[in-house]
């Protein structure tokens, strides 16, 4: 099926094995080619990266992966294949043989091959001149088994372009390039939990298993171009089922493609906004739930990270805040009663999120309102999620109500973050909201105001703003290889 040229590695190594072994690895390969064939004609997935990716073996991972999860027909049968095919190969590293594997290990083993293909790894780091010290912007930060080669990360940003929440080639080339412009971490736009957590009926999903090659098609060339991915996690509550920007932001009702919404309360953010309806405690275990297998699917997807959209007056900062929600049962009132939803959803998620990978919750600091969320809780939040498994958070602030009075300007959700890093010292804090240059970002991160600093409209303005900034700052900017010739 694939003519190739020269001999693979995997192939030289059968040529030394006892002739039963080898009928072992051809029958590996036929099942190599046919799931490379079925994925690729499925999912336009370029043929070469699976072969190469193929030619891996995983060893030690095969047999570390997870036991639980199913997809689709289609994908579970060629994953199945694939994944048996590897699982074989990881039982030859160990010297015996596995059960063929189910969907959710397949995909674990899928993910656990070496990222190789058409774009090489980044391999330079950025070297100081002189006796310069590196900036903390271009130092690393592990978090668990991770480590950001920087500390600027593309913040979520919707881009009302998907089609049912599937990722398409707009997604690849708005995603993908961020990574060869040397972020140390992406952000997807805020991902719904389900259809009716949407915040426009264009926004990306992970609420259903047909969506998880496309956005693993991103996570691929991503990792093949030397970066890092994660996913937010999003429910909007009362502020889904609106249309994008440039079509008038107000909402879209059930006959143009609508759907009902719902939060904690009956009431509308305002009047251009749709009616909610005030959810049973049976649909906030489903919501719940709808957190977890989402971020399963973002496992197998191969994400590196996971954000919990708990911000921006989406539905789970509609439970934080006293202006949204009204309940007088165990979700409302007290402020142990309006952080319970969100604490269970990190426990779910945590629950099925690998421990070796970081999960951020963004949220927003304040609601600019009085009578609302604020500081002091935001505090006593980040005290709890530390508890509960969160390793990042992402400090934004507002959008909760029409009534905030913000005055923005550069750098000035800062204060809630260093507020959060000072008082919650092993919780790490990412930084957002107008900073916009170098020496902004720089300043943040010298002051330990925080570990990271996020930022969307600068990354849109320049996809290579890490490059660009290590420039300025003297340095030699990390480039892909592909781009080494060019230099900066
Ligand atoms: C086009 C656009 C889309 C956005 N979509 C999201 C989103 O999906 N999730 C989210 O948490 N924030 C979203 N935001 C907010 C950004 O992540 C960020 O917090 C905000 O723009 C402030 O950062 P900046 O000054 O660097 O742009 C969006 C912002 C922009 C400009």
């Amino acid at each position: 099926m694939f003519g190739l040229s020269q001999q693979m590695p995997h192939q030289r190594r059968a040529e030394a094995l006892p002739p039963a072994r080898r009928l072992d690895l051809q029958q590996r390969d036929k099942g190599r080619d046919a799931v490379a064939d079925r994925l690729g004609k499925a999912h336009h997935l370029p043929f070469p990266v699976h072969r190469e990716r193929n030619a891996v073996r995983p060893g030690q991972q095969a047999v570390e992966c997870f036991r639980r999860g199913r997809v689709g027909p289609a994908l579970e049968e060629a994953l199945e294949l694939r994944g048996a095919e590897a699982v074989q190969a990881g039982g030859e590293a160990h010297g015996s043989q596995h059960a063929p594997p189910t969907l959710h290990e397949a995909c674990a083993i899928w993910r656990s091959f070496p990222a190789c293909g058409y774009i090489r790894r980044m391999t330079q780091p950025a070297a100081t001149s002189d006796s310069l010290p590196t900036p903390l912007l271009f130092t690393p930060l592990k978090l668990r088994s991770l480590t950001l080669p920087n500390r600027a990360v593309v913040s979520p940003m919707c881009m009302y372009s998907a089609q049912n929440g599937v990722a398409n080639d707009f997604h690849l080339t708005h995603l993908g390039q961020f990574a060869l412009g040397g972020a140390g971490l992406i952000f997807t736009e805020a991902t719904a939990v389900s259809p009716e957590g949407r915040i426009s009926p264009e926004d990306l999903g992970l609420w259903t298993d047909e969506q998880i090659v496309p956005l693993g098609h991103v996570t691929d060339f991503v990792h093949r171009s030397g970066g890092l991915i994660g996913v937010q996690l999003a429910h909007a509550g009362r502020k889904a089922s609106t249309s994008a920007p440039w079509r008038g932001r107000g909402m879209v009702p059930p006959e143009a493609g609508g759907w009902q919404v719902i939060g904690p309360s009956d009431e509308a953010y305002n009047a251009f906004y749709p009616q909610p309806v005030a959810m049973t405690v049976d649909e906030i275990r489903r919501v719940t739930s709808d957190f977890a297998a989402a971020a399963r699917r973002a496992q197998m997807a191969g994400f590196d990270a996971a954000e919990i959209h708990a911000a921006h007056g989406y539905l789970l900062h509609q439970f934080l805040s006293p202006l949204a929600n009204a309940r007088t049962d165990e979700y409302g009132g007290t402020f142990e009663n309006r952080v319970r939803f969100l604490l269970e959803v990190v426990r779910a998620v945590r629950a099925v999120w690998p421990t070796h990978l970081p999960l951020f919750v963004r949220v927003s600091a304040t609601d600019w309102a009085a009578g609302g969320w604020d500081a002091d809780q935001t505090v006593q939040l980040a005290g709890l999620l530390r508890f509960e498994g969160v390793d990042v958070l992402d400090v934004s602030s507002g959008g909760l109500t029409p009534l905030q009075q913000i005055t923005a300007g550069p750098l000035y959700q800062v204060p809630f973050a260093a507020r959060v890093k000072a008082e919650v010292p092993d919780l790490h804090v990412m930084a957002v909201g107008m900073i916009d240059t170098p020496a902004q970002a720089e300043q943040v991160l010298e002051e330990g105001a925080a570990d990271l600093i996020a930022l969307a409209r600068a990354f849109l303005r320049d996809p290579h703003w890490p490059q660009r900034a290590a420039h300025e700052f003297g340095l030699t900017p990390t480039l892909p290889d592909v781009y080494a010739r060019a230099g900066w």
